[in-house]
């Protein structure tokens, strides 16, 4: 007996150990020192949000683009004088200023009632989760206590971000990579239901040696001609999902079984028979596309995360501390 109650004491003392390395993440991780942190966030969203709907997808893009390069550390908010930080890399120059702008705010507000304890890393976590409810998306919870990153380099992101022709083996081994399954992929993508594309992410789609992508309806592909012609403004952008694009529902997935994915990587998710259950099953029955984005945000939030003594907790999102 005593020999178990000892076998039980060491087994505790070495989970607590393990627990003080990796560092775990968790929902009230602010509950002592900054306990209202997440209605100031949802506050600061709501008001960025009533200047500009582009908040929502920018917000929620940024996020994913944070954590797939150096996890989830807020490291793609660093703003460096000689460009070379994560967000002047190719694939992030898209990324919309209103999330930055919008994490920013945030953080002010939040430094107003709890100065210095709350991470970048981690209002840009709950900002994305609230960009998603106050467009009629999923709530679900989400763990706290990441700090901020120290390291934002261009150079890091190349081949670390999925592309807009990625075939499925593409899409599946970036996500498993970053300890996602297909489906965590597949329910990630909905996110497109949101937001825009500028017309160069899918011009080879529709002007191609061959014509058109036949995978692409005829109707839409035409359209999509007229809203994007060749050597179109580079700035001109299109809604990714085309009835909805305000909207998070699974409007995405029912646009994919009508050939009306925007980029190669949504559409391939249908017409490759290995994802198209999914894909159906997500466009049939939108709470079974809720239960499966809220629980692939969570597991994307948990990628890379500093804990402990890593890290630091940047006073302005774009600067790290020295
Ligand atoms: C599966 C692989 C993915 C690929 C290949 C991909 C690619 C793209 C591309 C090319 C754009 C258009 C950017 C532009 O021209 O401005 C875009 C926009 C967007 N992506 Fe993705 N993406 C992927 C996954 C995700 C995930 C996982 C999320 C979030 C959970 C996400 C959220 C968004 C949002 C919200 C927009 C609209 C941005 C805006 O309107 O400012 N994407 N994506």
């Amino acid at each position: 007996m005593e020999m178990v109650k000892l076998l039980l004491v060491l087994v505790m003392a070495l989970e607590l150990m393990v627990g003080s390395v990796e560092g775990h993440l968790r929902p009230n991780f602010y509950q002592s020192n900054c306990p209202n942190v997440e209605s100031i966030v949802k506050e600061a969203v709501r008001k960025k949000l009533n200047q500009t709907v582009v908040t929502i997808p920018a917000t929620l893009r940024l996020f994913f683009h944070d954590c797939f390069v150096e996890g989830c550390d807020a490291s793609v908010m660093i703003a460096s004088p000689r460009d070379d930080a994560e967000k002047d890399a190719h694939d992030n120059i898209s990324l919309a200023g209103d999330g930055f702008d919008t994490v920013i705010k945030a953080k002010q507000a939040v430094e107003v009632q709890c100065p210095g304890v709350v991470s970048c890393a981690d209002i840009l976590a709950i900002a994305a989760r609230d960009v998603v409810v106050l467009s009629g998306g999923p709530s679900f919870t989400v763990e706290l206590g990441r700090r901020d990153g120290v390291i934002s380099q261009a150079g890091r992101v190349t081949d670390n971000l999925p592309g807009p022709d990625f075939d499925l083996d593409q899409l599946t081994s970036i996500f498993a990579k970053n300890n996602l399954t297909v489906r965590d992929m597949i329910a990630l993508s909905g996110a497109h239901t949101v937001g825009f594309s500028h017309c160069d992410r899918f011009a080879n789609r529709l002007y191609g040696p061959a014509g058109a992508d036949p995978t692409l309806d005829p109707e839409y592909a035409s359209a999509l001609m007229k809203a994007c012609p060749r050597d179109v403004d580079p700035t001109i952008a299109v809604n990714i999902d085309l009835y909805t694009p305000i909207t998070f529902d699974n409007v995405f997935y029912k646009n994919l079984m009508r050939g009306m994915g925007l980029f190669s990587s949504d559409e391939v998710l249908f017409t490759d028979e290995r994802s198209r259950p999914v894909v159906r099953r997500f466009a049939k029955d939108q709470s079974s596309f809720f239960k499966a984005f809220a629980a692939a945000m969570v597991r994307l939030g948990r990628l890379g995360a500093k804990t402990g003594e890593q890290g630091e907790i940047r006073r302005d999102c774009t600067a790290f501390n020295n």
